[in-house]
């Protein structure tokens, strides 16, 4: 965001070969899945794991994605060295490619996600139980940083509008509020005044509701690495990477527009909707174009990062460079 890095060799990229393989033998595996199935999800997260943790799969994907509507996309998948090598979280490191190392042995177990403020039935949720609630789908979406590159991503999850129905929002609930954990132990980087902390982000309900928006707990079909938000974050495919927060423990439905935390740290440069709009320049540099980490050239951005068939209507007679 702020501070820009080298970016990972393609040397040090390898391709997840296996990936598709494996990705079929879930399918058929997921038929038969069974609760106890479901309890091996989070195994062994409290023995030091290696970087990527590798080969621990997402037990209980009970379908794939949808077809149509852009839960999927075809284009080629970013390797899974890149998606686990090249990260944004500030919470351990502001260096791109030292996250995964920092991350490293980040404990997410037990984890609990409150989900609360202007609903019927507020919960506590702990996240297994969670998961065995809510059917995992795969979700193959583009995520595009507002740096200017952008992945292809295999996400597991499941759409959020799923657990807001769970706890009814009211009828005065008009956006949601998401808060990533405060553990400055956990999260070493919390000890600096890097970011105001926690990391907190904000969707509208609309926004949040839309079939498109997940909270993901795995990618590649296996459980997420901390490096990429274990073990659950916010996916928003058509925003800009960073309204997609993180080690959520909290979920607040609000009445006004909740602070987030890019918009606090730099107001002129990031707004509260953070569509991704390739006709709206950030100030320091042109959003016109991006570059497919694995890529040698640039190609163009798209509006809503290509998902404009979906979600443009939740803007209509908006100004989408006044809310940007
Ligand atoms: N969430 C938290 N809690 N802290 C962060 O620093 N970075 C954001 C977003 N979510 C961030 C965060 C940014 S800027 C981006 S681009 C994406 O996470 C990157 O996700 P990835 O590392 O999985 O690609």
């Amino acid at each position: 965001m702020l501070i820009k890095k080298a970016e990972i060799k393609s040397s040090e990229i390898t391709d997840k070969e296996t990936y598709l393989n494996r990705r079929n033998f879930m399918r058929g595996a997921a038929l038969v899945a069974t609760t106890a199935a479901t309890g091996l999800l989070y195994r062994g997260l409290n023995s030091p794991p290696p970087v990527t943790r590798e080969g621990e799969k997402i037990a209980n994907i009970v379908r794939p994605a949808p077809d149509g509507s852009g839960f999927s996309t075809d284009e080629a998948k970013t390797p899974f060295k890149s998606i686990t090598n090249y990260n944004n979280f500030y919470e351990f490191s502001t260096d791109k490619g030292g996250v995964a190392g920092r991350a490293q042995g980040f404990v997410t177990k037990p984890w609990q996600v409150s989900v609360e403020g202007l609903v019927n039935k507020p919960k506590v949720y702990d996240l297994d139980e969670l998961i065995k609630l809510m059917p995992q789908e795969e979700r193959i979406y583009r995520l595009r940083c507002v740096e200017g590159w952008s992945m292809v991503i295999p996400w597991v999850g499941f759409p959020l509008a799923e657990l807001l129905k769970q706890v009814e929002p009211t009828t005065q609930a008009r956006y949601v509020a998401f808060e990533t954990l405060y553990d400055p132990k956990r999260m070493p980087n919390q000890r600096t005044g890097v970011l105001d902390w926690p990391y907190v982000e904000g969707l509208r309900l609309d926004e949040a509701m839309h079939p498109l928006t997940i909270l993901a707990t795995g990618l590649y079909g296996e459980v997420l690495p901390p490096q990429d938000g274990a073990p659950i974050r916010l996916v928003v495919p058509w925003k800009y990477g960073f309204k997609s927060i993180k080690s959520v423990v909290k979920i607040k439905l609000v009445t006004e527009q909740p602070p987030t935390t890019w918009n606090i740290q730099a107001p002129d440069e990031y707004g509260f909707y953070s569509n991704v709009n390739p006709n709206v320049d950030h100030p320091r540099w042109s959003q016109a174009d991006e570059r497919r980490i694995g890529d040698l050239g640039r190609r163009p951005t798209l509006m809503f990062n290509g998902y404009a068939e979906q979600v443009a209507q939740l803007y209509t007679g908006m100004d989408l460079r006044t809310n940007f």
